[in-house]
């Protein structure tokens, strides 16, 4: 077993999902303790306990990550137990549908709009705003931001909130990369395309596979392919890499 993440703690947002789950699996199999965030709190209670019986060092805190508080608490509670992180996911999204359907902007509630902004873009800041200044001071870190080719490309699958916000990470991406690189802290985005997670399901079959059949490799992509590019930007092999938002995406909307 490699080890590139031996006695570093993670934190990951949205761990318990598809895709987070995955990037948590792969930093423990490198020897990671990783501070799980996540507001599913049975699976997210059930996923700590298992892991914890593999002799994992996990800590799964219950958290809305659209609040600030929540946040805080969550970041104080994991740095705590597994010590201050130097890697960060920020992996959280959501992609609401009403009856598989993304809504146009003459249908959409202001309140969803609200509540995407501040689950897929706030929270990035607000855990950011948290785990960065350790960072700074240790001059070692890596933040990963969780986009989507439906932050490039426009992609009718997905409403206007989440391609916004999606893009909004991409710049953040850029910005913070720039801030932060005098510190030696890194930030790099992936941009998956369509991966076969939960998130999937709020839409009919037809859909995703109408996706697969545009996508170069003629298939959706799986939780792990986008943990490998992940572990990839945290780990040393990265270094001199910032700035950078990565297509995970099998060469689906292409830009
Ligand atoms: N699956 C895809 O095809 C795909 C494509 C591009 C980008 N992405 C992005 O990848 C990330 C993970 O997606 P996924 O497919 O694994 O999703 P998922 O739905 O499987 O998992 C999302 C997780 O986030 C958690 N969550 C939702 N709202 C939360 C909140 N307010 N506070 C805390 N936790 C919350 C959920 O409980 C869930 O565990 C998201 O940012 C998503 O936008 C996914």
């Amino acid at each position: 077993m490699s080890s590139r993440f031996q006695d570093q703690t993670v934190i990951v947002t949205g761990a318990v999902g598809g895709i987070g789950s995955a990037i948590v699996d792969g930093f423990l199999a490198e020897g990671a303790r990783v501070g799980l965030v996540d507001f599913n709190s049975q699976a997210g209670q059930a996923y700590e306990q298992a892991l914890r019986k593999r002799g994992h060092d996990v800590c799964f805190v219950q958290t809305d990550v659209a609040h600030f508080d929540q946040c805080q608490a969550a970041y104080d509670r994991i740095t705590a137990e597994l010590g201050a992180a130097t890697i960060l996911v920020n992996n959280v999204g959501i992609s609401p549908k009403t009856s598989g359907r993304a809504l146009k902007v003459w249908e959409m509630p202001p309140a969803e709009w609200n509540n995407v902004v501040a689950v897929n873009l706030n929270s990035v800041f607000y855990m950011t705003r948290l785990a960065t200044p350790h960072m700074v001071q240790e001059r070692r870190g890596r933040v990963i931001n969780m986009s989507s080719v439906a932050g490039k490309a426009y992609c009718d699958i997905v409403a206007a909130h989440y391609a916004a916000t999606k893009a909004g990470l991409i710049g953040l991406t850029r910005h913070w990369a720039a801030e932060l690189g005098e510190h030696q802290v890194t930030v790099n985005g992936l941009a998956p395309g369509r991966i076969s997670t939960p998130l999937l399901k709020s839409v009919p079959q037809e859909i995703n596979d109408a996706v697969a059949a545009v996508t170069a490799l003629r298939r959706l992509g799986t939780p792990e392919e986008v943990a490998d590019a992940c572990l990839f930007f945290a780990s040393d092999q990265a270094r001199f890499v910032t700035g950078q938002v990565l297509d995970v995406a099998g060469g689906w909307l292409m830009t």
